[in-house]
């Protein structure tokens, strides 16, 4: 399948129309951004990484039986994707207080929090991601009831089998953002799951192994990503 056009190009993926209308490609690139756009940079191998990194953990949850768009990867930097009718909102799951919710709450972080929050919020770059709640979904058409009901057993069915997953490799999942679109007239999971997205920390000594480490300028950011790899038994291509 070979790219045609490009369609779109988000801040760190680029998405191509193919030879096939129901098909897209997906450019993980090296570029990194935080703090919605304001800060920027391109880390070396982050696209191979996140590629290959995405596609293990998307296999992993087909194997679960949860739907999602990812076909097959094509390349170190390229997977096939089913076209979706993407829903404009984000979903967030959290079993440790981090990030955004000890910001507006004032809760401390690494707090356990059970059981686990669900929070929606709008996809607006311009305005920083809003937070928002169902109500506001179905009065302003972004997802239905149904939809959203959904979208919302999916995520924590995500949680299950990730949780799991990364325990296995001796890491807490912290947080994660899932996006999810129509295909079919079906619910699927979409974009991507990758450290970009989510809070990892080590079980052991709470290190943080995820994008926090470019938000913090802690370094080592691509250096964690395959370790969190690694420790699943995702082998990345060398070069
Ligand atoms: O910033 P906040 O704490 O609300 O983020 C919760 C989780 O969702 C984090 O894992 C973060 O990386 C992810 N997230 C994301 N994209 C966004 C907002 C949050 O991947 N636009």
């Amino acid at each position: 399948m070979k790219k045609r056009q490009e369609l779109y190009a988000g801040k760190a993926k680029s998405v191509y129309t193919t030879d096939a209308p129901d098909r897209l490609i997906l450019e993980f690139r090296d570029d990194t951004s935080a703090f919605d756009g304001k800060r920027k940079e391109a880390l070396e191998r982050k696209g191979m990484v996140n590629n290959v990194f995405n596609a293990f953990i998307m296999e992993r949850l087909e194997d679960a039986g949860i739907p999602t768009h990812f076909d097959k990867r094509l390349s170190d930097t390229e997977s096939l994707v089913k076209k979706m009718d993407m829903i404009p909102v984000e979903c967030v799951v959290r079993n440790i207080a981090a990030g955004g919710l000890v910001k507006r709450l004032g809760v401390e972080e690494g707090a356990t929090l059970e059981p686990p929050t669900f929070e929606l919020f709008l996809k607006d770059d311009e305005r920083g991601d809003p937070m928002i709640n169902e109500s506001l979904a179905e009065t302003f058409g972004w997802a239905t009831p149904e939809q959203l009901g959904e979208m919302k057993a999916l995520t924590f069915k995500v949680n299950r089998v990730l949780k799991q997953l990364f325990a296995e490799g001796e890491m807490l999942l912290v947080d994660y953002k899932l996006e999810f679109g129509l295909y079919d007239g079906r619910i699927i999971l979409g974009d991507e799951f990758s450290p970009d997205g989510c809070r990892l920390w080590d079980a052991n000594t709470r290190e943080k192994m995820d994008k926090d480490r470019f938000r913090q300028g802690l370094g080592g950011v691509i250096e964690a990503y395959e370790e969190v790899g690694r420790r699943l038994g995702v082998v990345f291509p060398e070069g």
